[in-house]
């Protein structure tokens, strides 16, 4: 039997140990995280109301700093925070107070679950991924019109003379948020009643974002564009779970 090389051994060894790192970094990985508890909101920041609608504007440009602890939880509660939790009510409606609307968090270190009542931050997904989920998906060639042969297929339309170029990613947010609608927090209502209402919620929470981040001085803008199926993967969501809006957020570049 031919006697094994021990240093070619070691490293073999130590090259499956390295894939094994590699790898559970990306896999598995909430447990390096911790929860992260949030500060209770401050209520009287802010600029007025009526200054705040004036102001709020949308942001592409965002500075690299991380947000401070004080900044996400007023971020997070002004979103979908429980502003009265006797009665089970928070901050934005939701149709037949379902609370459907899950707020994943994208940082540095990783995506995080907004719990509202306990104004906790729950592990979901060690690793940075925030640029991955800026990532535009190109559009799709216009479908051909039915009946036309592959060879005189009508090519697709070019983009209307004067029509506005698709506006850029955003350039490095600290703070990516995930808006995700789950079905089943309703307790009636067909599959098109709860999409209805889902993007409805999803539509509510992103204004407050929208207003807290202008009353505030942070920048953000509602995203619709995103590619919807890499997140559905990163984050085991299930068929009934819809992502509908992103917002990065951050300060002024
Ligand atoms: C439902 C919705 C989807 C949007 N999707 C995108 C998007 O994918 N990318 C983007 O850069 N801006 C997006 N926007 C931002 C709009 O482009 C922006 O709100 C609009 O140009 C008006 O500018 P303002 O927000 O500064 O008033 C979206 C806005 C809404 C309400």
């Amino acid at each position: 039997m031919k006697k094994k090389n021990g240093r070619n051994t070691g490293r073999a060894w130590l090259g499956t140990v390295a894939l094994v790192l590699v790898f559970s970094a990306e896999l598995l990985p909430a447990a390096k995280l911790d929860v992260i508890k949030l500060n209770p909101p401050d209520l009287k920041r802010g600029l007025p109301f009526m200054e705040t609608l004036a102001v709020r504007a949308s942001a592409r440009e965002f500075s690299a700093k991380e947000l401070s602890l004080q900044d996400l939880s007023d971020l997070l509660w002004a979103a979908d925070g429980m502003s009265r939790p006797a009665e089970n009510k928070s901050t934005a409606p939701s149709a037949i107070n379902a609370h459907d609307i899950r707020i994943y968090v994208f940082m540095k270190d990783g995506a995080y679950l907004y719990d509202s009542p306990k104004h906790e931050l729950l592990p979901v997904l060690a690793g940075d991924h925030r640029q991955a989920l800026m990532m535009a998906r190109p559009p799709r060639p216009a479908a051909p019109s039915p009946g036309a042969s592959a060879a005189g297929a009508t090519p697709p339309a070019p983009p209307a003379a004067g029509a506005a170029p698709p506006p850029p990613p955003p350039s490095n947010p600290p703070v990516q948020i995930i808006l995700v609608s789950d079905g089943d927090r309703f307790t009636r209502g067909d599959p098109e009643r709860k999409f209805e209402w889902g993007a409805l919620d999803a539509g509510i929470v992103s204004q407050n974002i929208s207003l807290f981040c202008a009353a505030t001085g942070l920048k953000t803008v509602p995203r619709a564009m995103m590619d919807k199926a890499r997140i559905k993967d990163l984050l085991k969501l299930t068929d009934a779970q819809i992502i509908f809006l992103n917002h990065p957020v951050g300060y002024a570049k």
